[in-house]
């Protein structure tokens, strides 16, 4: 009986020991947590005025959607800093207009792909031609986008799935094929031009605004995805510009320019690359933008308001449609041959 006794307090003081060991540890990781979090703070603000930025000078560096917008200004500027360039798009004849461009402005070497992204064999196809002709990428920009601009119930199942497959799939399939060489070596950096739309949804944008928010999601998650396996060297940038003047809107109007403008392209191209040297994880344009998540803590009426103020209802009043460009048929492979590259 006596033993029973002193068996059961023995547990019960074991029991409260472990259970008080287990505040003392977690109480330490929330102090270690605090004091981490002020000093990467701290050093970031720091870093801010004194940044080293990437040699991307004979660095490959893929670029979809190159032949016209953002995607053209980001592959200029990436050519002044002397990259090797492998420009994809669908639209083969303002992809050579990039290149030559790119050329112009002290690319090492271009290459250009015609390479459909809603299709996911032919992204293999086209990825496994660039290893073989020009080597393993090391920074893969996933910049193809495809915007459509119709209320929800005006949208084609047809146009829906377009969205997603090249504003969202297509970044699954291109890290697919690329990530397992950045793994190996662990360096590389994995960019997604998304959008504000990410961050809130607007009017006639039910598709753009989810396959922005799933791209966004996606190599968020990659990035913590690659530190959970030590592989720091991966770098990743989420890209969320405002509009950009580009004909992927036209028409599209802004209610408060002086808050939230429409980009001169030009502004936006230099503003990514920067970012990418940086590394920074996130680029947001305008950068007070960020504040736009705040809106869950809003009440209902006031984000109603905030997005009426904003012109997230009326934005797309005027645009002007979807713009056709170099459309394959569904069952063309349309892979360029090495010739179609600028030495
Ligand atoms: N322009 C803006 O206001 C704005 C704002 C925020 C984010 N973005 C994003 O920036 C990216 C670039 O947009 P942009 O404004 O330069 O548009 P853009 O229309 O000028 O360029 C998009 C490019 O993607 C290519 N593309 C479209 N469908 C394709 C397919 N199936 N396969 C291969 N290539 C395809 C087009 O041919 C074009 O060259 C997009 O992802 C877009 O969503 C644009």
């Amino acid at each position: 009986m006596l033993l029973l006794l002193v068996n059961y307090l023995i547990l019960k003081l074991e029991n409260r020991f472990n259970r008080a060991m287990l505040i003392i540890r977690s109480i330490l990781a929330t102090i270690e947590f605090l004091i981490l979090f002020f000093y990467y703070c701290l050093e970031a603000f720091i870093l801010m005025f004194f940044c080293l930025q990437k040699n991307v000078a004979g660095k490959i560096v893929l670029v979809t959607g190159s032949a016209n917008g953002i995607g053209r200004e980001i592959s200029i500027n990436l050519a002044r800093l002397g990259s090797i360039l492998i420009l994809w798009d669908i639209d083969e004849e303002g992809n050579c207009e990039t290149a030559e461009l790119a050329k112009a402005n002290g690319a090492l070497a271009v290459y250009t792909y015609k390479c459909d992204l809603r299709k996911r064999e032919e992204i293999y196809a086209v990825a496994e031609q660039v290893k073989r002709e020009v080597g393993d990428v090391d920074i893969l920009i996933n910049n193809a986008g495809v915007l459509k601009g119709k209320t929800f119930l005006d949208l084609l199942d047809s146009d829906m799935e377009e969205t997603l497959e090249v504003n969202t799939t297509a970044h699954f399939w291109t890290c697919k094929a690329f990530l397992p060489a950045m793994i190996a070596h662990n360096e590389g950096h994995l960019v997604s031009i998304v959008s504000d739309t990410a961050l809130a949804g607007g009017n006639k944008l039910t598709d753009y605004a989810a396959s922005k928010a799933a791209a966004f999601g996606f190599l968020e998650s990659l990035a913590f995805e690659m530190r959970a396996a030590g592989k720091k060297g991966i770098k990743t940038t989420i890209v969320c510009p405002y509009y950009v003047d580009t004909e992927l809107v036209t028409g599209v109007q802004t209610t408060r320019p002086f808050l939230l403008p429409i980009f001169d392209v030009g502004y936006v191209g230099k503003k990514i690359v920067d970012g990418i040297l940086k590394e920074k994880l996130y680029v947001v344009m305008p950068p007070y933008a960020r504040f736009i998540l705040l809106k869950i803590f809003l009440p209902e009426k006031a984000v109603f308001l905030f997005a009426e103020y904003f012109g997230f209802f009326n934005n797309l009043d005027h645009f002007r449609g979807e713009v056709q460009r170099g459309q394959a048929t569904k069952d063309s492979v349309g892979i360029l041959p090495l010739d179609n590259w600028y030495v």
